[in-house]
């Protein structure tokens, strides 16, 4: 009985224990996964069988002692016999009535299947589980001092074959580099580079292009991923110098090659940019050869020096839509108020920070800029006028030489990205006015293929500053659409995935919600059945045998008469007969006390309630292997007899 108890609270903790290891687990393949569930059901089962084996005994001992203590019809005896089996003694008042706790725990018995069997395996579901993790792995980053060290002659060419590309190309002074004091000077922009700032610019897109694969290559397979990385790289750092044409003496000051004057209304531009003033020389010298610019002569002295990074100037006019006063001499041409701002952004070494978001459909960045110094850090000095001497920048301490390898190539990377740019942004929008109309702007410049330009208006976008600052950094991004450049190299970094699967979800608490009754009632029931058996010094079970040596009465064979082949339906009137169990009242009093002692009491049957007296714990009742006096005395016998006639 405790053993069985036990078996069920272990099998009960090992379903538990079963579906905690599948909990939140992915198992692909199908016959696994039904294999696992059968292994819960399976436990279930069992659990069930071992504590509907403790409270089987329980009610069996149960039974015996309800059967000593009152009269049953047959037909009730029948169904407490049976109640395991057939449900029907719930409906029966007598035996509700009569065996109150009899019925109580048969119907227990009947309800443990239901939470262990069916309910139970209930905790066990599927559903979708959203697998978080931190790994380490690595992710594209840029790396621009990569350039620093290569040399066009020996391409670095990854394990399948393909060549990392430059960003630039250059020219050199010794092919073969071979003559003393050779070294290699910028060019132009490699044809890769060009590709992708095109790419990205002509996408029109406010973010940067990325490979198609981004999302599992950046995060290790089919996830959603964020994480941060930092690299250098350039940028401009655009800064607003004029809000109208009260800020003409500072732009002088400030040495800019034009002012408010030029711009909408007082000018014919809507847009207008200087980018190219003090600008590294192409060709470098006017000897150069055809094959790689090596000069034919002598080396000129500033032969590739990067002496001054242009600062891109430009200026532009937004339409405010306040209406003009009527009397404004402007509004002879305009309807509304033009307002004209010149902003002026200089090329840094620019430290980038972006949070990648990987999520599908989409991805997206978010970059902070911090600016760490100017990529060439000199400035124009001044004429006697005060007017900027853009052919003498200064200091020269701070030029760029092609003999300080190093710093000249990541230098000339920079420059080569920044050159791109400003291919886009140079030239100049006019605006025909609109008296005597028709107004519309006529195109000197090919920023009216970016998105710096308002797609209403035709005109460039109000904060464009910022805009440029961004469209800008979204070109540097784009290089991580090319991995076979150089600059794009990889980092190793903690990346935040995530995964939505298709997993088994298990929710303990249902479990034992389940369990925690059937184990309670059934250790309930235990130590009532254990109570039960100190109670009766004895146990007792159901069985043929226990049948055949407890029916060993004579009044029953008189009852039963006429039913002897046990077939249905029995005879109604022997079904109502009340029978119960214990002591048959075989012998006289005289007798039962014995002169042959204690061993010779009466034996115990089942018999009508009048001819028992109850069993006494701890007498010694005649067995069956003490064939004690025959049962040929027949004055007991006329004793009964007598007795069923007064009935
Ligand atoms: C603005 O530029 C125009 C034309 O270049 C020039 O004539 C004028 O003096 C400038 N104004 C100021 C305040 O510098
Ligand atoms: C590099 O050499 C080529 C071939 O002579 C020449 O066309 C080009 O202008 C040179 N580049 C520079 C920046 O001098
Ligand atoms: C400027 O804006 C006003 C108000 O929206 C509009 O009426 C006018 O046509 C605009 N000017 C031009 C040149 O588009
Ligand atoms: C990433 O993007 C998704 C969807 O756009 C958003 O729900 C999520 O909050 C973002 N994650 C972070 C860390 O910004
Ligand atoms: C160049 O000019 C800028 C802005 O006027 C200034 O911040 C910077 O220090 C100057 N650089 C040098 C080397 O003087
Ligand atoms: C026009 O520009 C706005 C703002 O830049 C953008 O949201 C919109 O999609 C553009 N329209 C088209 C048709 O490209
Ligand atoms: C990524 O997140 C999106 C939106 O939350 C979701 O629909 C998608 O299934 C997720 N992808 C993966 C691989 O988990």
């Amino acid at each position: 009985m405790f053993t069985a108890w036990m078996i069920g609270v272990f099998l009960a903790v090992g379903q538990h224990l079963l579906y905690s290891s599948l909990h939140h687990q992915a198992i692909e393949d199908e016959t696994a996964k039904i294999r696992e569930v059968l292994y819960g059901r399976a436990l279930a089962y069992f659990s069930k069988v071992a504590f509907g084996g403790t409270v089987i005994i329980v009610y069996r001992q149960r039974l015996w002692k309800t059967l000593r203590q009152r009269a049953l019809s047959i037909w009730s005896i029948d169904q407490l016999f049976l109640a395991t089996e057939d449900p029907t003694l719930f409906f029966n008042w007598e035996t509700i009535l009569k065996a109150p706790i009899l019925t109580v725990i048969a119907l227990i018995l009947w309800l443990i299947p239901l939470a262990t069997i069916i309910f139970s395996p209930g905790a066990l579901t599927f559903g979708d589980f959203i697998e978080v993790s931190n790994v380490t792995i690595n992710v594209p980053t840029l790396d621009f001092s990569a350039e620093s060290t290569n040399d066009w002659r020996t391409p670095l060419v990854l394990p399948d074959g393909t060549k990392k590309r430059s960003v630039m190309f250059y020219n050199t002074t010794d092919v073969k580099s071979e003559a003393d004091g050779w070294f290699d000077y910028y060019d132009q922009p490699s044809l890769d580079l060009t590709r992708v700032s095109i790419m990205s610019v002509y996408s029109l897109e406010s973010h940067s292009l990325n490979r198609q694969d981004a999302r599992q290559t950046s995060c290790g397979g089919n996830f959603n991923c964020t994480y941060t990385t930092s690299f250098v790289g350039p940028g401009y750092k655009c800064e607003m110098v004029a809000n109208g044409p009260e800020d003409n003496e500072k732009l002088r000051d400030m040495g800019a090659p034009f002012n408010t004057s030029a711009l909408v209304p007082e000018g014919k531009d809507v847009y207008y940019a200087q980018v190219d003033i003090g600008d590294y020389k192409s060709p470098q010298a006017g000897n150069l050869s055809a094959q790689g610019g090596v000069p034919l002569g002598s080396i000129p002295d500033d032969l590739g020096i990067f002496k001054y990074e242009p600062v891109l100037w430009i200026g532009y006019s937004i339409n405010s839509t306040e209406k003009l006063p009527e009397d404004s001499p402007l509004a002879e041409s305009w309807t509304a108020r033009y307002d004209p701002h010149i902003f002026r952004c200089i090329h840094y070494e620019t430290r980038y920070t972006v949070n990648w978001n990987y999520t599908e459909p989409f991805y997206t960045t978010e970059v902070t800029r911090e600016y760490l110094s100017p990529i060439v850090d000199t400035n124009f000095t001044k004429l006697e006028n005060g007017l900027p001497n853009v052919q003498n920048p200064a200091p020269e301490s701070n030029f760029v030489s092609p003999h300080d390898v190093a710093l000249y190539k990541k230098t000339a990377a920079y420059h080569a990205v920044g050159q791109l740019m400003r291919k886009f942004l140079s030239g100049r929008i006019e605006l025909e006015p609109e008296f005597p109309g028709p107004s519309y702007p006529r195109v000197f410049s090919q920023i009216t293929q970016t998105r710096l330009v308002s797609n209403v208006t035709s005109t460039p976008v109000e904060d464009l500053p910022a805009q440029l600052e961004s469209f800008y950094s979204d070109a540097v991004l784009s290089l991580f659409s090319s991995p076979q450049m150089l600059v794009v190299s990889e980092e190793s970094i903690v990346v935040n995935r995530t995964r939505v699967q298709s997993t088994f979800v298990y929710d303990a608490g249902k479990l034992w919600g389940c369990y925690a009754p059937v184990i309670l009632l059934t250790f309930i029931i235990l130590v009532f059945g254990m109570w039960t058996i100190w109670n009766d010094g004895t146990t007792w079970t159901v069985g043929f045998s226990r049948v055949m040596v407890t029916t060993r009465n004579q009044t029953l064979d008189d009852i039963s008469r006429g039913a002897c082949l046990g077939n249905n339906p029995m005879p109604l009137e022997l079904m109502n007969t009340k029978l119960q169990f214990g002591v048959l009242n075989e012998y006289s009093d005289i007798e039962v006390l014995g002169i042959n002692g204690l061993s010779e009491v009466g034996h115990c049957a089942f018999g009508v309630a009048s001819e028992l007296s109850p069993i006494i714990k701890g007498v010694p009742y005649a067995g069956l292997n003490r064939k004690a006096r025959p049962r040929s005395n027949s004055e007991g016998r006329t004793i009964i007899r007598k007795k069923e006639k007064a009935e």
